[in-house]
């Protein structure tokens, strides 16, 4: 078997020294310097010849995250790395994953291109906002589910008068799945979004009064969608209001937004790191590093990475 290295890039450090500590191996060595005038430079300070190389990058904004993730794979295949996988925590611009009104870019397709045409060889990702997304890329793609990191912290909570409530139509699937495991009823809200970032509530398909809700979404992004609904629920006689996201973005003023909300509680992943500088006393980061950790040493080993959620 050859040797696996792994390397972290600047969106994910923490969350890759947490990955690499699963795995009992050092996170490997790679030098990161801007220009004066921002350009991005790296380069990998230990040999990686004929081994097997995971690059750590959300890509999340700005765009030198994508940018200094495409560097490291063309550093990686330059310095004749066996395979690359690129494990993309999160992946971002995943909501642009349709033509669905003229003269748009289907943007993820792109990113996905780029990414396979620089020379990735595999990807390894979680909760993709539409699981369609995998096809954007012409090579393999493991996808995680943070479900199965939440449900533990979840199941020990024992909420009395559980219903889980989906945000929007997208997060049916997910919704169903903590329905069906904690044994709750499912509401779902039907959201329009008028603009980018704009999200309204035309209909609530189900009863809340006198529960406790769970909301569950893969993206927080402005807070607009999650906080309206945790609104909607308290409006429609909900006793509590928790929620859980894998992907906390948390642009704008989501930060004040989630605080000033009637949500008690906030559990999210480290897919993004949480800004320390920002009011964040009601949210819970459960990592996903051994999830990740786990994956990737599956991939290494060539093991079934399916099994980890049966
Ligand atoms: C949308 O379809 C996603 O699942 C999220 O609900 C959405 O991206 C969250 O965005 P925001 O926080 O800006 O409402």
């Amino acid at each position: 078997m050859d040797k696996m290295n792994i390397f972290a890039g600047s969106a994910n450090m923490f969350l890759g020294r947490k990955v690499a500590e699963y795995l009992g191996v050092e996170l490997g060595g790679l030098e990161r310097v801007r220009f004066s005038d921002g350009e991005i430079f790296v380069k990998f300070s230990q040999n990686i010849r004929g081994t097997d190389v995971f690059l750590i990058q959300s890509t999340f904004p700005p765009a030198e995250n994508i940018l200094e993730l495409l560097f490291m794979i063309d550093a990686a295949k330059r310095a004749s790395a066996r395979r690359i996988t690129v494990v993309i925590p999160y992946f971002g611009y995943a909501r642009q994953d349709r033509k669905d009104e003229p003269r748009v870019a289907i943007s993820s397709k792109v990113i996905a291109q780029v990414l396979t045409n620089v020379g990735a060889h595999r990807v390894l990702t979680m909760d993709l906002h539409a699981g369609q997304i995998q096809g954007f890329f012409e090579v393999p793609v493991d996808h995680l589910y943070a479900s199965y990191i939440f449900l533990d912290y979840l199941v020990k909570k024992q909420i009395p008068d559980l219903t889980i409530v989906a945000p929007d139509i997208g997060s049916t699937k997910m919704a169903s799945f903590y329905g069906k495991n904690l044994n709750a009823d499912l509401v779902i809200v039907n959201k329009q979004r008028p603009r980018p970032n704009v999200a309204e509530i035309e209909t609530v398909i189900g009863e809340v009064s006198g529960k406790n809700v769970l909301i569950v979404d893969d993206l927080i992004d402005t807070g607009g969608s999650m906080v309206g609904a945790a609104v909607k629920m308290m409006e429609r006689g909900a006793k509590s209001v928790i929620a859980c996201c894998s992907h906390a973005m948390l642009s704008g003023q989501a930060y004040e937004k989630i605080a000033e909300s009637p949500i008690e509680e906030l559990v999210v992943t480290d897919t993004i790191p949480l800004r320390e500088d920002r009011e964040h006393s009601k949210i819970k980061v459960i990592s996903c590093a051994s999830m990740f950790g786990e994956a990737i040493k599956r991939t290494h080993l060539e093991q079934s990475i399916s099994s980890l959620f049966v």
